[in-house]
This record gives structure tokens, sequence and C-alpha cells, in this order.
């Protein structure tokens, strides 16, 4: 089982999408193992995107990212980073297929919304750069339980 992080952007909370955004994800059949709303100081946020420093849009992405609250979530599931970044959709608008996160919902490419890990590295760090140990919690679903 693999885990990713996402994380609902500043535009996203802003918007009042956080409630769909995790729908989406319930929907796919992902369970969510941990959820905090926060403010990212300046220094979490270039840890974040550490992998873009030097491009000439990075200024931009940290002040965006830490222009307001965000929703920053860890979820499991079989393939998830893969398939995840299905469910939220192409980084460009232009491109973000209708039924996506993005393509239903994101009108500018910094404003898209939803920030997802690409690859198990990037998961690793992200989560960690967010998130406790403690703070993530294995469960298994019992669905059959309540239906
Ligand atoms: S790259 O260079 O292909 O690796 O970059 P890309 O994967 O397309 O984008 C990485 C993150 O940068 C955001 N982005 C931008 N932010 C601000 N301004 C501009 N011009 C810009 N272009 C791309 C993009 O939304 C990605 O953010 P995350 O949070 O990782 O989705």
């Amino acid at each position: 089982m693999e885990r990713t992080f996402l994380m609902v952007k500043p535009d996203g909370v802003q918007r009042g999408l956080i409630g769909r955004i995790i729908s989406r994800l319930e929907d796919k059949g992902f369970k969510m193992v941990a959820g905090k709303f926060l403010l990212i100081s300046e220094d979490q946020a270039k840890r974040h995107y550490a992998e873009h420093e030097g491009k000439d849009f990075f200024d931009n992405l940290v002040s965006f990212i830490t222009s307001g609250p965000v929703f920053a979530m860890v979820w499991e599931g079989d393939e998830i980073i893969e398939l995840s970044r299905i469910v939220i959709g192409k980084t460009n608008v232009k491109e973000a297929q209708p039924g996506t996160i993005r393509g239903d919902f994101a009108l500018h490419t910094p404003r898209n919304l939803i920030h997802g890990s690409d690859s198990p590295n990037s998961a690793e760090r992200e989560i960690h750069n967010f998130f406790e140990q403690h703070e993530l919690v294995s469960y298994e679903k019992t669905i059959s339980l309540w239906n």
C-alpha cells in the first residue's frame, strides 16, 4: 500500500473546495490517513518545493503557497501516487481533462487548487515536511460493518 502527500492550496481553500476535493478522492476509493489545516511558513514552503529552486517561477510558487491557509493531507491506496495525479489532472489547466479536479474547477495554471506528490521519494519527503509519524493514522476500512 502506497502513501502520498496531497494539499488543497490557498485558492482551493478560498473557493470553498476542500470538501468537494476530498469527495473526489474518497469516491475513487483512496483512504485519508492524516489531515490538517494550516498556514505554511516560508521555510516549510521552500523545503516543500526544493526541487524547483532556481526556476523562474520559484518565488511565485513560495509566495502563493504561503499566501493563505492550506489543507494538507496524507492518503493511502494501491499505486496512489500515479492514480491520484490522474484524479487531480494535468498541471497546465489547458491540458486538464474534464472529470479531473483541475479540469472541472481550475482556471489558471499556478492557481491549480491541489498539489500531489510526483514520486515515492517526493511523497516521503513531503509527508515528513508536514506531519509527525504519530499523526499518520493506520486503520482498516470496515465498510461491511456499516452497510
Ligand atoms: S516543472 O518545471 O515541469 O517541474 O514544473 P511543473 O511540474 O509544471 O510545476 C511545478 C509546480 O509549480 C507550479 N507552477 C507555477 N507556480 C507559479 N507560477 C508559475 N508560472 C508556475 N508554473 C508552474 C505548478 O502548479 C506546480 O505546483 P504543484 O503544487 O507541485 O502542483
